[in-house]
């Protein structure tokens, strides 16, 4: 008897040592994001009367000091709300091309691409929204004053936090790729003697900055002592900003990207980003299929999901841009009519070669050469409140520490969402998106994005919250996680951490993360004319859903990277 009874407990703690990250519960709030300090925040702001909309800004103001990779002050985001009372909004505060930005500002005389200069240094960075798309968002939704708010990160950037492991490593390598950015090895990798985990991490110049912003709002970024500081270290390293160009800067509030899925209801972000508009056209050609016969992850089920996700990514590619300056087909690419359409084709033993799915003149694709994952380094964190108030959040500086550019004397880093805009139309960004003319740089616009911070609701309800890092897998990640949890009964954590797939049209290949596809079922996708490649796990997903047998909430942290999640 003893030894069954020792024998049922050891089971049960292997059982627990294998189980998927244990879920954070709350009855009254949840906050999940890359760090604990910022779910803390979020929490400590919900503590005290916030609603969720309080506690977002109070996290993405914390992200900025703990997790400068993609957390910011100097980049861009996007926040999908939807309040209990059944307000919904998408704030759009995604970076701006400046004045001086012009078509070809990428290319050499013979109109070539010039490597790099998208990517690193002045000409990569847009105009920042983050501080402007926080204030409105607290303005519209928010109860709590910005000096309350702002306090959790204030204290994070005066008094530090402890470097955790991932941050320590980040630090090491930026300060091998960033070794023409003084500012930025000061501060962040204090000139080479490099800090270890643990390490107590302070940023007095940041803290001087947030306190400026605390008291006077945008104008303590947009104007006084930080713009001119910006402006001057953007034009140290080649940027042409000009102090209007921050004066004129402006956040927007626009109707999210909407739709239905099997029952759901869906709010996901509209243009500039790509990701609303791509997710629900997905999930829309999906619903003419059915899962109801189809093993997890089997050759069928890649197929079904790859077929949807070339075509979706096809019509990214032409039909998506900042929609004011581009006449976006918002209502046709989410119409049930035109999934049906775009789908019609498919074909459930073969797959589609790209080549036939959207016939794009073969001279401009000739030259595409598929470009590695460099860098995915954006954010999401999602938050509830004990109302039933709902926020998605994915911000970022592009690349992880964005263009390198540190602002002097003020301890931020500045984007580099620069290279989010076509700088040739038909070639590749750094994910190997295609954009056109939907796409191309023009001063004053915004660069077409995927992040894809998502609400489900049912009856009213909200049910899921949720988005992911990643650049271009962004949409097909958020995609494979609703997949997982409607079609296949996933509880959360499992529909969070299950490893992930991903086409993007062009290149014409099915990327897989480890142990998601496994070598016999790599082989059936062969013979259906796939071509595979492998990668890095991809897509912190951070996410909520509603707990079905207390009513709380349950949140999932993507525990892949680095995630935390704090409840209460
Ligand atoms: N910079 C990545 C994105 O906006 O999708």
């Amino acid at each position: 008897m003893k030894i069954i009874k020792m024998f049922l407990l050891i089971l049960a703690l292997l059982l627990q040592i294998f189980a998927a990250q244990p879920a954070i519960y709350g009855e009254n709030g949840v906050v999940v994001a890359h760090d604990l300090e910022a779910c803390e925040a979020g929490i400590q702001i919900l503590k005290a009367g916030g609603n969720a909309v309080d506690a977002a800004v109070a996290v993405s103001y914390a992200l900025a000091v703990t997790h400068p990779q993609a957390g910011n002050l100097g980049g861009g985001g996007f926040m999908i709300i939807q309040m209990a009372d059944g307000r919904k909004a998408a704030v759009d505060y995604r970076e701006m091309a400046p004045g001086g930005a012009h078509r070809n500002m990428f290319l050499d005389d013979s109109g070539r691409v010039v490597p790099g200069k998208s990517t690193r240094g002045g000409l990569a960075i847009g105009v920042p929204g983050t501080v402007a798309g926080l204030q409105l968002a607290l303005d519209e939704y928010g109860s709590l004053t910005r000096s309350k708010v702002m306090k959790p990160a204030i204290r994070l950037a005066k008094k530090g936090f402890k470097i955790p492991y991932h941050l320590a490593y980040s630090l090491g390598w930026l300060n091998q790729a960033a070794k023409a950015f003084d500012e930025t090895r000061r501060i962040f990798c204090r000139d080479g003697d490099l800090y270890q985990p643990g390490d107590l991490f302070k940023q007095p110049e940041l803290a001087k900055t947030l306190k400026l912003i605390q008291r006077k709002g945008n104008s303590g970024f947009y104007e006084g002592v930080v713009a001119q500081a910006l402006v001057k270290s953007s034009s140290e390293y080649g940027g042409t900003f000009t102090p209007d160009d921050l004066i004129n800067y402006t956040p927007k509030i626009r109707e999210p990207a909407a739709g239905n899925y099997r029952g759901y209801d869906i709010l996901s972000m509209p243009p500039p980003s790509s990701g609303g508009i791509a997710l629900i056209s997905m999930l829309n050609m999906l619903e003419f299929m059915s899962f109801d016969s189809v093993g997890w992850h089997s050759a069928k089920h890649i197929h079904m999901l790859a077929e949807v996700e070339k075509r979706a990514y096809a019509d990214r590619s032409v039909w998506l841009g900042d929609p004011d300056f581009f006449q976006v087909p918002q209502e046709k690419l989410l119409s049930r009519a035109y999934a049906s359409l775009r789908i019609a084709d498919f074909d459930s033993s073969s797959a589609t070669p790209s080549d036939s799915i959207y016939p794009l003149n073969d001279k401009d694709l000739a030259d595409i050469d598929p470009v590695g994952h460099e860098s995915e380094e954006t954010t999401h964190f999602s938050v509830v409140d004990q109302w039933g108030n709902a926020v998605s959040v994915t911000t970022t500086l592009n690349w992880s520490f964005g263009s390198y550019v540190t602002v002097e004397g003020f301890g931020f880093l500045l984007n580099n969402e620069m290279d989010d805009f076509s700088s040739k139309p038909g070639t590749p960004n750094s994910f190997g998106l295609i954009g056109n003319e939907a796409n191309a740089i023009q001063p004053g616009k915004r660069m077409l994005s995927s992040m894809t911070p998502t609400i489900l609701s049912k009856d009213g309800q909200v049910v899921l919250v949720l988005g992911a890092p990643g650049g271009a897998t962004i949409i097909t990640t958020v995609l494979q996680v609703i997949n997982n949890m409607v079609d296949y009964g996933m509880p959360l954590p499992d529909a969070v951490t299950a490893a992930r797939f991903h086409h993007q049209w062009r290149p014409d290949v099915i990327q897989y993360a480890p142990r998601a596809i496994s070598d016999d079922t790599a082989a059936l996708l062969k013979e259906m004319g796939y071509e595979l490649s492998k990668r890095n796990s991809y897509g912190e997903v951070n996410a909520i859903s509603r707990d079905r047998v207390f009513g709380g909430w349950v949140g999932a942290a993507d525990y892949r990277i680095a995630s935390h999640g704090a409840a209460y």
